[in-house]
């Protein structure tokens, strides 16, 4: 096995910096499609003809919020070799008429939960205010996104002395309990949200028609552990994920498959969208490469059997506290690698053949992999992998970066996992798995 010497450290403070550029899911994809543009891939609009040339890079949105980036070698190609990640993460977002006055003293702002958060930690810290709006203009609407860099907001906890048992538990309740607190009241404090909104968005208030505004923790990614063995930070479910899978992809030199880095949106509440993994988005995109080189539907099902995805959505690391939680014979830690995730029911796609390849691969790369299974007496999570493979029935192996406080609005994870995965997806994106028969591969 060759020795792969990695940059911890560099790519730890990559990694922050991203996450801090990326405060709601619109802003992960701009994040995105700057590091691309910078990297001269070019933006491809899903309402215009593609003009495609071999050797060269390409990237599409759909939704502003879910991006497909796909280099095509010089070479006519094998099939595709894919990493699959997801840029949504729970959240509250804000409802339309979002103000409530409290006793003409406060007002607060009306949100509603996006996915399955734990929601203890966002309360008694400061929060802003993120996502995009759309905006009238003279012959139609057009989009902006809007990012309130500054504390604006806080969900105030009860004090204990009103709520002596909060200590055995908490059920929080999501119109009562979570609402945060905006501004004092009064008549002016009547419509200064929206205000704000436009004020940071540089249009007139009346101008806006619609918001997908969200709410996001103020504290920055940071790294801690006596030896900064540890990043915490909000959203590394799963842009931590989707930042490797792109650094990988960047570094990669593809040669005889066409490489595609793909994150969607709304895995958080089911993929079901027209940018989720249950949407036909990654599908569109790999037969308008098909069919804009000419190639027939023979060669694109071709492809799809010589092709491997990988899913990569973060993955539950043994806790320190509650290490009973975990499965007695899988134990997946910070730090020592990427992990392969298991399920008989097939939650995740994970079978004998791609974990095989998968192990491959991370042997190639020089990049340690350990296991997950749940415990058989718990029930366990999903993603957007075998969503996925419904509309693109690819080879499909489900992996993720170990973590702690999954859906916490900070979240912890191991600094070198991230380098680990980098260079698993740069050496997936330079190699191709061509399928010999059903189950025999050779990588290329
Ligand atoms: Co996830």
């Amino acid at each position: 096995m060759e020795k792969t010497t990695f940059a911890f450290e560099k790519i730890t403070q990559e990694l922050l910096d991203f996450l801090r550029q990326s405060p709601s899911v619109f802003h992960a994809a701009a994040t995105m499609k700057e590091m691309l543009e910078a990297a001269g891939y070019v933006r491809l609009l899903e309402g215009q003809a593609w003009k495609l040339e071999p050797g060269r890079g390409y990237y599409v949105t759909r939704n502003d919020s879910a991006l497909i980036a796909f280099f095509i070698p010089k070479k006519d190609f094998a099939g595709f070799q894919v990493m699959a990640s997801h840029g949504d993460s729970p959240v509250f977002k804000v409802k339309a008429n979002a103000e409530i006055e409290v006793e003409q003293h406060y007002v607060k702002l009306n949100v509603e939960k996006y996915g399955g958060m734990l929601c203890a930690p966002w309360l008694d810290r400061p929060l802003s205010v993120a996502g995009r709006i759309v905006v009238r203009t003279e012959a139609g609407i057009t989009t902006r996104l809007v990012w309130v860099d500054r504390d604006l907001l806080i969900i105030p906890n009860l004090a204990i002395h009103m709520n002596r048992n909060v200590n055995d538990g908490m059920a929080f309740n999501a119109q009562k309990d979570m609402l945060p607190l905006f501004c004092g009241g009064g008549e002016d404090a009547k419509g200064s949200f929206l205000k704000l909104i436009a004020r940071e968005a540089g249009v007139e208030a009346e101008d806006i028609l619609d918001t997908d505004l969200y709410l996001y923790n103020r504290m920055q990614g940071t790294v801690l552990g006596l030896n900064g063995e540890f990043v915490a930070s909000p959203r590394l479910d799963d842009l931590q994920c989707a930042f490797a899978s792109l650094k990988g992809f960047l570094a990669a030199e593809p040669k005889d498959s066409v490489a595609v880095h793909c994150v969607l949106d709304n895995e958080e509440v089911g993929s079901g969208s027209k940018q989720g993994a249950a949407s036909t988005f990654l599908k569109d995109v790999l037969r308008r490469i098909n069919d804009g080189l000419g190639r027939t539907e023979e060669d694109y099902l071709t492809a799809i059997a010589s092709s491997f995805m990988v899913s990569a959505d973060n993955a539950h690391g043994i806790h320190p506290n509650q290490p009973d939680k975990g499965d007695p014979t899988n134990r997946p830690y910070l730090n020592e690698g990427i992990v392969i995730k298991y399920s008989a029911n097939q939650k995740y796609t994970t079978d004998a053949v791609s974990g095989a390849l998968f192990k491959m691969l991370c042997e190639r790369a020089g990049v340690p992999y350990q296991t997950f299974h749940n415990r058989s007496d718990i029930l366990g999570g999903s993603t957007l992998g075998n969503i996925s493979t419904s509309q693109v029935p690819l080879n499909t192996v489900d992996v993720g970066l170990p973590q702690l406080a999954m859906h916490s609005c900070c979240e912890t994870a191991g600094v070198k996992d991230t380098a680990y995965l980098a260079e698993a997806a740069r050496v997936l994106f330079s190699t191709s798995v061509r399928g010999l028969g059903d189950g025999d591969y050779r990588l290329e």
